[in-house]
Protein backbone atom coordinates (compact mmCIF):
# COMPACT_ATOMS: atom_id res chain seq x y z
CA UNK A 1 0.00 0.00 0.00
CA UNK A 2 1.03 3.71 -0.98
CA UNK A 3 1.31 5.41 2.14
CA UNK A 4 2.56 9.11 1.88
CA UNK A 5 3.18 11.64 4.65
CA UNK A 6 1.79 15.15 3.85
CA UNK A 7 2.36 18.31 5.78
CA UNK A 8 -1.58 18.76 6.66
CA UNK A 9 -3.33 22.02 7.99
CA UNK A 10 -5.73 20.80 11.02
CA UNK A 11 -8.19 23.39 11.49
CA UNK A 12 -9.47 22.51 14.96
CA UNK A 13 -10.52 18.83 16.41
CA UNK A 14 -14.07 18.19 16.01
CA UNK A 15 -15.88 15.21 17.90
CA UNK A 16 -17.65 14.22 14.91
CA UNK A 17 -17.00 14.06 11.59
CA UNK A 18 -19.43 12.95 8.48
CA UNK A 19 -18.93 11.99 4.78
CA UNK A 20 -21.20 11.37 2.15
CA UNK A 21 -20.64 9.84 -1.48
CA UNK A 22 -23.33 9.27 -3.79
CA UNK A 23 -23.30 6.01 -6.14
CA UNK A 24 -21.94 5.99 -9.64
CA UNK A 25 -23.12 4.71 -13.14
CA UNK A 26 -20.60 3.30 -15.90
CA UNK A 27 -22.05 4.11 -19.07
CA UNK A 28 -19.32 3.26 -21.39
CA UNK A 29 -15.56 1.17 -20.70
CA UNK A 30 -16.02 -0.56 -17.50
CA UNK A 31 -12.84 -3.46 -17.56
CA UNK A 32 -10.88 -1.54 -20.38
CA UNK A 33 -10.48 1.08 -18.48
CA UNK A 34 -8.48 -1.40 -16.32
CA UNK A 35 -6.19 -1.98 -19.35
CA UNK A 36 -5.79 2.29 -20.21
CA UNK A 37 -9.09 2.58 -21.94
CA UNK A 38 -10.92 5.76 -21.06
CA UNK A 39 -14.39 5.08 -19.16
CA UNK A 40 -17.38 7.14 -19.55
CA UNK A 41 -19.28 7.65 -16.08
CA UNK A 42 -21.92 9.87 -14.36
CA UNK A 43 -22.90 10.28 -10.64
CA UNK A 44 -26.16 9.30 -9.52
CA UNK A 45 -27.04 11.70 -6.60
CA UNK A 46 -30.38 10.30 -5.81
CA UNK A 47 -28.37 7.48 -4.36
CA UNK A 48 -26.22 8.25 -1.46
CA UNK A 49 -24.14 6.85 1.51
CA UNK A 50 -22.94 8.72 4.38
CA UNK A 51 -21.05 7.64 7.28
CA UNK A 52 -20.37 9.59 10.24
CA UNK A 53 -17.40 9.69 12.20
CA UNK A 54 -17.44 10.16 16.07
CA UNK A 55 -15.01 9.85 19.04
CA UNK A 56 -16.10 7.91 22.13
CA UNK A 57 -15.93 9.86 25.23
CA UNK A 58 -14.25 8.06 28.34
CA UNK A 59 -17.68 7.59 29.80
CA UNK A 60 -18.59 5.12 27.45
CA UNK A 61 -17.57 2.06 28.79
CA UNK A 62 -18.83 -0.52 25.74
CA UNK A 63 -16.90 1.20 22.95
CA UNK A 64 -19.76 0.51 20.24
CA UNK A 65 -17.60 0.81 17.30
CA UNK A 66 -19.67 -0.11 14.08
CA UNK A 67 -23.08 0.48 13.93
CA UNK A 68 -24.77 0.29 10.58
CA UNK A 69 -27.85 1.89 9.80
CA UNK A 70 -28.79 0.44 6.56
CA UNK A 71 -31.73 1.70 4.26
CA UNK A 72 -30.42 0.26 1.11
CA UNK A 73 -32.99 -1.99 -0.88
CA UNK A 74 -31.90 -5.47 -0.44
CA UNK A 75 -31.05 -7.48 -2.89
CA UNK A 76 -31.07 -11.63 -2.73
CA UNK A 77 -28.04 -13.09 -0.94
CA UNK A 78 -25.92 -10.08 0.13
CA UNK A 79 -26.07 -7.16 2.71
CA UNK A 80 -27.29 -3.83 2.20
CA UNK A 81 -24.13 -2.29 3.18
CA UNK A 82 -20.79 -3.40 1.72
CA UNK A 83 -19.48 -6.37 3.91
CA UNK A 84 -18.89 -5.14 7.26
CA UNK A 85 -15.24 -6.54 6.88
CA UNK A 86 -14.54 -3.87 3.95
CA UNK A 87 -16.22 -1.53 6.24
CA UNK A 88 -13.36 -2.05 9.16
CA UNK A 89 -11.04 -2.45 6.38
CA UNK A 90 -11.66 1.18 5.09
CA UNK A 91 -12.18 2.69 8.84
CA UNK A 92 -8.26 0.89 10.03
CA UNK A 93 -6.43 2.32 6.72
CA UNK A 94 -8.19 5.89 7.03
CA UNK A 95 -7.39 5.87 10.68
CA UNK A 96 -3.76 4.72 10.53
CA UNK A 97 -3.40 7.42 7.58
CA UNK A 98 -5.16 10.02 9.61
CA UNK A 99 -3.40 9.12 12.98
CA UNK A 100 -6.34 8.28 14.58
CA UNK A 101 -7.30 5.73 17.19
CA UNK A 102 -9.89 2.92 15.27
CA UNK A 103 -10.78 1.37 19.00
CA UNK A 104 -11.76 5.08 20.04
CA UNK A 105 -14.49 5.66 17.31
CA UNK A 106 -17.76 4.98 16.93
CA UNK A 107 -19.07 4.81 12.77
CA UNK A 108 -22.66 5.04 11.59
CA UNK A 109 -23.17 3.96 8.26
CA UNK A 110 -26.19 4.79 6.22
CA UNK A 111 -27.08 4.11 2.50
CA UNK A 112 -29.07 3.72 -0.08
CA UNK A 113 -27.01 2.06 -2.72
CA UNK A 114 -27.65 -1.66 -3.21
CA UNK A 115 -24.77 -3.80 -2.94
CA UNK A 116 -23.09 -5.78 -5.35
CA UNK A 117 -25.12 -4.10 -8.37
CA UNK A 118 -22.20 -2.47 -10.23
CA UNK A 119 -23.53 1.20 -8.68
CA UNK A 120 -20.42 1.79 -6.66
CA UNK A 121 -20.96 0.92 -3.23
CA UNK A 122 -17.92 -0.21 -2.19
CA UNK A 123 -16.23 3.20 -3.78
CA UNK A 124 -18.74 4.83 -2.28
CA UNK A 125 -18.00 3.65 1.29
CA UNK A 126 -13.94 4.59 0.51
CA UNK A 127 -15.02 8.40 0.01
CA UNK A 128 -17.37 8.80 2.64
CA UNK A 129 -15.45 7.08 5.35
CA UNK A 130 -12.28 8.86 4.25
CA UNK A 131 -13.82 12.58 3.99
CA UNK A 132 -15.59 11.92 7.66
CA UNK A 133 -12.81 10.33 9.21
CA UNK A 134 -10.94 13.07 7.48
CA UNK A 135 -13.38 15.70 9.09
CA UNK A 136 -13.35 14.32 12.55
CA UNK A 137 -9.06 14.44 12.60
CA UNK A 138 -9.73 18.36 12.07
CA UNK A 139 -8.71 18.65 8.07
CA UNK A 140 -9.58 21.90 6.65
CA UNK A 141 -11.49 21.42 3.13
CA UNK A 142 -8.62 22.46 1.04
CA UNK A 143 -6.55 20.76 -1.86
CA UNK A 144 -4.27 18.96 0.33
CA UNK A 145 -6.98 17.34 2.13
CA UNK A 146 -8.71 16.44 -0.74
CA UNK A 147 -5.75 14.75 -2.66
CA UNK A 148 -5.13 12.65 0.80
CA UNK A 149 -9.15 11.55 0.87
CA UNK A 150 -8.71 10.98 -2.46
CA UNK A 151 -5.71 8.67 -1.92
CA UNK A 152 -7.33 6.92 0.98
CA UNK A 153 -10.38 5.96 -1.35
CA UNK A 154 -8.04 4.42 -3.94
CA UNK A 155 -6.17 2.65 -1.48
CA UNK A 156 -9.57 1.39 0.28
CA UNK A 157 -10.67 0.34 -3.23
CA UNK A 158 -7.84 -1.76 -3.63
CA UNK A 159 -8.55 -3.69 -0.53
CA UNK A 160 -11.92 -4.47 -1.90
CA UNK A 161 -10.83 -5.58 -5.43
CA UNK A 162 -6.90 -5.77 -5.89
CA UNK A 163 -6.76 -3.66 -8.88
CA UNK A 164 -9.23 -0.41 -9.39
CA UNK A 165 -8.85 1.65 -12.35
CA UNK A 166 -10.13 4.46 -9.91
CA UNK A 167 -12.96 5.43 -11.91
CA UNK A 168 -15.37 4.55 -9.43
CA UNK A 169 -13.98 6.76 -6.58
CA UNK A 170 -12.94 9.57 -8.77
CA UNK A 171 -16.77 9.77 -10.21
CA UNK A 172 -17.79 9.99 -5.99
CA UNK A 173 -15.31 12.11 -5.14
CA UNK A 174 -16.24 14.69 -7.80
CA UNK A 175 -19.71 13.94 -7.93
CA UNK A 176 -19.54 14.52 -11.49
CA UNK A 177 -19.78 13.25 -15.21
CA UNK A 178 -16.60 12.20 -16.48
CA UNK A 179 -14.51 10.97 -19.12
CA UNK A 180 -11.75 8.85 -17.11
CA UNK A 181 -8.55 7.56 -17.89
CA UNK A 182 -5.79 5.52 -16.18
CA UNK A 183 -2.93 7.56 -17.45
CA UNK A 184 -4.67 10.90 -17.94
CA UNK A 185 -6.24 13.71 -15.66
CA UNK A 186 -9.95 13.19 -15.91
CA UNK A 187 -12.27 15.60 -17.82
CA UNK A 188 -14.98 16.62 -16.16
CA UNK A 189 -18.07 16.53 -18.46
CA UNK A 190 -21.03 19.58 -18.30
CA UNK A 191 -21.86 19.19 -14.93
CA UNK A 192 -25.84 17.93 -15.48
CA UNK A 193 -26.51 15.37 -17.90
CA UNK A 194 -28.31 16.75 -20.77
CA UNK A 195 -31.74 17.43 -20.49
CA UNK A 196 -33.15 15.65 -23.70
CA UNK A 197 -31.38 12.22 -22.21
CA UNK A 198 -33.13 10.01 -20.26
CA UNK A 199 -31.18 6.71 -17.97
CA UNK A 200 -33.47 3.60 -16.60
CA UNK A 201 -31.47 1.49 -14.15
CA UNK A 202 -32.97 -2.09 -14.84
CA UNK A 203 -31.76 -4.81 -12.15
CA UNK A 204 -30.90 -8.26 -13.06
CA UNK A 205 -31.39 -9.05 -8.71
CA UNK A 206 -28.28 -10.94 -9.19
CA UNK A 207 -24.26 -10.28 -7.87
CA UNK A 208 -21.25 -10.88 -8.36
CA UNK A 209 -17.48 -10.27 -7.16
CA UNK A 210 -16.31 -7.37 -9.00
CA UNK A 211 -12.45 -9.04 -7.93
CA UNK A 212 -14.13 -12.48 -9.86
CA UNK A 213 -15.23 -10.26 -12.77
CA UNK A 214 -11.72 -8.77 -13.13
CA UNK A 215 -9.74 -11.84 -13.00
CA UNK A 216 -12.29 -13.38 -15.25
CA UNK A 217 -11.36 -10.63 -17.99
CA UNK A 218 -7.62 -11.11 -16.61
CA UNK A 219 -8.04 -14.39 -18.09
CA UNK A 220 -9.85 -13.86 -21.41
CA UNK A 221 -7.04 -11.30 -22.29
CA UNK A 222 -4.36 -13.85 -21.32
CA UNK A 223 -5.86 -16.75 -23.58
CA UNK A 224 -6.89 -14.11 -26.39
CA UNK A 225 -4.24 -11.10 -26.51
CA UNK A 226 -4.36 -10.41 -29.53
CA UNK A 227 -8.03 -10.34 -29.84
CA UNK A 228 -8.47 -8.39 -25.97
CA UNK A 229 -6.60 -5.75 -28.13
CA UNK A 230 -8.21 -5.02 -30.84
CA UNK A 231 -11.81 -5.19 -28.46
CA UNK A 232 -9.94 -2.64 -26.39
CA UNK A 233 -8.56 -0.47 -29.41
CA UNK A 234 -12.37 -0.22 -30.41
CA UNK A 235 -13.61 0.35 -27.12
CA UNK A 236 -11.17 3.80 -26.88
CA UNK A 237 -13.14 5.33 -30.00
CA UNK A 238 -16.78 4.61 -28.84
CA UNK A 239 -16.15 5.74 -25.49
CA UNK A 240 -14.51 8.73 -26.63
CA UNK A 241 -17.38 9.01 -29.25
CA UNK A 242 -19.79 8.04 -26.67
CA UNK A 243 -18.51 11.07 -24.77
CA UNK A 244 -19.75 13.82 -27.31
CA UNK A 245 -23.05 11.93 -27.93
CA UNK A 246 -23.45 12.41 -24.25
CA UNK A 247 -22.67 16.20 -24.23
CA UNK A 248 -24.77 16.46 -27.36
CA UNK A 249 -27.70 15.00 -25.67
CA UNK A 250 -28.11 12.36 -28.55
CA UNK A 251 -29.59 9.17 -27.43
CA UNK A 252 -29.69 7.52 -30.43
CA UNK A 253 -25.94 7.53 -30.91
CA UNK A 254 -25.75 7.11 -27.29
CA UNK A 255 -28.02 4.12 -27.40
CA UNK A 256 -25.84 3.32 -30.49
CA UNK A 257 -22.43 2.97 -28.95
CA UNK A 258 -24.12 1.37 -25.72
CA UNK A 259 -25.11 -1.61 -28.40
CA UNK A 260 -22.04 -1.81 -29.34
CA UNK A 261 -20.14 -2.15 -26.15
CA UNK A 262 -22.68 -4.54 -24.69
CA UNK A 263 -21.49 -6.84 -27.54
CA UNK A 264 -18.11 -6.46 -26.34
CA UNK A 265 -18.46 -7.28 -23.04
CA UNK A 266 -20.53 -10.34 -23.69
CA UNK A 267 -17.54 -11.35 -25.45
CA UNK A 268 -15.22 -10.97 -22.77
CA UNK A 269 -17.06 -13.38 -20.61
CA UNK A 270 -19.20 -10.83 -18.46
CA UNK A 271 -22.26 -10.77 -19.55
CA UNK A 272 -24.87 -13.02 -18.31
CA UNK A 273 -28.56 -14.88 -19.75
CA UNK A 274 -30.38 -12.40 -17.01
CA UNK A 275 -28.36 -9.10 -18.26
CA UNK A 276 -29.02 -10.30 -22.17
CA UNK A 277 -32.29 -10.32 -21.19
CA UNK A 278 -32.64 -7.21 -19.69
CA UNK A 279 -30.91 -5.62 -22.73
CA UNK A 280 -33.35 -7.34 -25.32
CA UNK A 281 -36.43 -5.99 -22.78
CA UNK A 282 -35.50 -2.62 -22.72
CA UNK A 283 -34.57 -2.01 -26.69
CA UNK A 284 -38.18 -3.91 -26.76
CA UNK A 285 -39.83 -1.25 -24.85
CA UNK A 286 -38.28 1.22 -26.93
CA UNK A 287 -34.91 2.25 -25.33
CA UNK A 288 -32.31 3.34 -27.98
CA UNK A 289 -30.03 0.99 -26.58
CA UNK A 290 -28.71 -0.76 -23.48
CA UNK A 291 -25.76 -2.36 -21.66
CA UNK A 292 -24.53 -3.97 -18.52
CA UNK A 293 -23.21 -1.41 -16.20
CA UNK A 294 -20.06 -2.06 -13.97
CA UNK A 295 -18.19 -5.28 -13.53
CA UNK A 296 -21.21 -7.54 -14.59
CA UNK A 297 -21.80 -11.00 -13.90
CA UNK A 298 -24.96 -9.80 -12.80
CA UNK A 299 -26.18 -6.52 -10.99
CA UNK A 300 -27.58 -3.63 -13.67
CA UNK A 301 -28.13 -2.81 -17.01
CA UNK A 302 -28.28 0.93 -18.00
CA UNK A 303 -30.72 1.80 -20.65
CA UNK A 304 -30.83 5.47 -22.76
CA UNK A 305 -33.94 6.84 -24.02
CA UNK A 306 -34.86 10.40 -24.63
CA UNK A 307 -35.99 12.54 -21.46
CA UNK A 308 -39.74 12.52 -23.69
CA UNK A 309 -39.85 9.05 -23.95
CA UNK A 310 -38.78 7.69 -21.06
CA UNK A 311 -41.95 7.39 -18.52
CA UNK A 312 -43.70 5.64 -21.63
CA UNK A 313 -40.63 2.98 -22.01
CA UNK A 314 -40.23 2.71 -18.24
CA UNK A 315 -44.41 1.95 -18.34
CA UNK A 316 -43.99 -0.88 -20.86
CA UNK A 317 -40.88 -1.96 -18.80
CA UNK A 318 -43.12 -2.19 -15.62
CA UNK A 319 -46.24 -4.18 -17.78
CA UNK A 320 -43.66 -7.12 -18.58
CA UNK A 321 -43.01 -6.92 -14.65
CA UNK A 322 -39.51 -5.26 -14.93
CA UNK A 323 -38.66 -2.48 -12.76
CA UNK A 324 -36.92 0.75 -13.69
CA UNK A 325 -35.06 3.24 -11.17
CA UNK A 326 -35.38 6.43 -13.76
CA UNK A 327 -32.46 9.10 -13.90
O1 LIG B 1 -17.36 -2.93 -9.18
P1 LIG B 1 -18.13 -2.21 -10.18
O2 LIG B 1 -19.29 -2.97 -10.66
O3 LIG B 1 -18.44 -0.83 -9.77
O4 LIG B 1 -17.20 -2.09 -11.50
C1 LIG B 1 -15.95 -1.53 -11.46
C2 LIG B 1 -15.49 -1.19 -12.84
C3 LIG B 1 -14.42 -2.12 -13.40
O5 LIG B 1 -14.01 -1.53 -14.63
C4 LIG B 1 -14.96 -3.52 -13.69
C5 LIG B 1 -13.22 -2.23 -12.47
C6 LIG B 1 -12.45 -0.93 -12.31
O6 LIG B 1 -11.77 -0.81 -11.30
O7 LIG B 1 -12.49 -0.06 -13.19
Amino acid sequence: MNSEIIPLKRVSTPRQGSGRSPAKLILMGEHFVVYGSPALAIPVPALMLSVRAYQLGPSMSIPVRTEVTATARERPGVESIPASSHLLSCRDLACARLGLDPDELGISVESSIPVGAGLGSSAALSVAMARALAALAGLAGDTETDHLVRSISLDAEKLAHGRPSGVDTEVCLTERPLLFSTHQKPSPLSEKKPSRLGFLVLDTGESASTAEMVERVAGFRRASFARFESLQAETSECVTQAAFALERGDHHDLGRFLGLQQQRLDEIGVSTPSLERLVEQALDAGASGAKLSGSGGGGVVVAVCSISDMEKVRGRLRDRAIAAFGL
